[in-house]
């Protein structure tokens, strides 16, 4: 019982506390659900849109206008790279922040939730798909 307290504050903590910054935008890490369309509205759409089709309003400060997410399956003959998907969203790239840490620090303490986290945004990704 005073474990899993401990565990609780821990981690109300740790989601109060973190953020990432780039550039000019800030997403600060409010408690989000591991809901896949949840994680999605909360972090993705400033840049990629609310259905994925980069036309978010960060987007338009980038150097390069975030891809439309809607045509991932289409651009790879029809099959859907989900591990590539994964890969992008846990590392991120030149222009885009990696999310595997924060879904970490925001885990801390639930064993395999921060896999869950990744696993249900590549899914919900596939559900963008034209
Ligand atoms: C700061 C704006 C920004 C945010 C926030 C952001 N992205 Fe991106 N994303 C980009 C840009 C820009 C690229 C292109 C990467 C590059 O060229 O470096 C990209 C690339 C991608 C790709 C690779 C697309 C391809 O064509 O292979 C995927 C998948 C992706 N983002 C998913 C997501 C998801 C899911 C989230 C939320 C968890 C997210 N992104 C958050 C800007 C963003």
């Amino acid at each position: 019982m005073r474990r899993n307290l401990g565990i609780a504050i821990a981690t109300v903590l740790g989601v109060a506390c973190s953020q990432i910054s780039f550039g000019q935008l800030t997403l600060t890490q409010r408690h989000v659900s591991n809901s896949g369309q949840e994680m999605y509205a909360a972090w993705c759409t400033a840049c990629h849109g609310h259905e994925g089709k980069g036309d978010g309003f960060a987007g338009t400060g980038l150097t390069k206008a975030p891809p439309d997410l809607t045509m991932l399956a289409a651009a790879a003959g029809g099959k859907y790279p989900a591990t590539a998907v994964g890969m992008t969203i846990r590392d991120g790239t030149k222009l885009m922040p990696g999310f595997g840490v924060m879904m970490e620090r925001m885990s801390a303490g639930s064993p395999g939730e921060a896999q869950l986290r990744l696993h249900n945004l590549v899914d919900y990704v596939r559900t963008l798909q034209k």
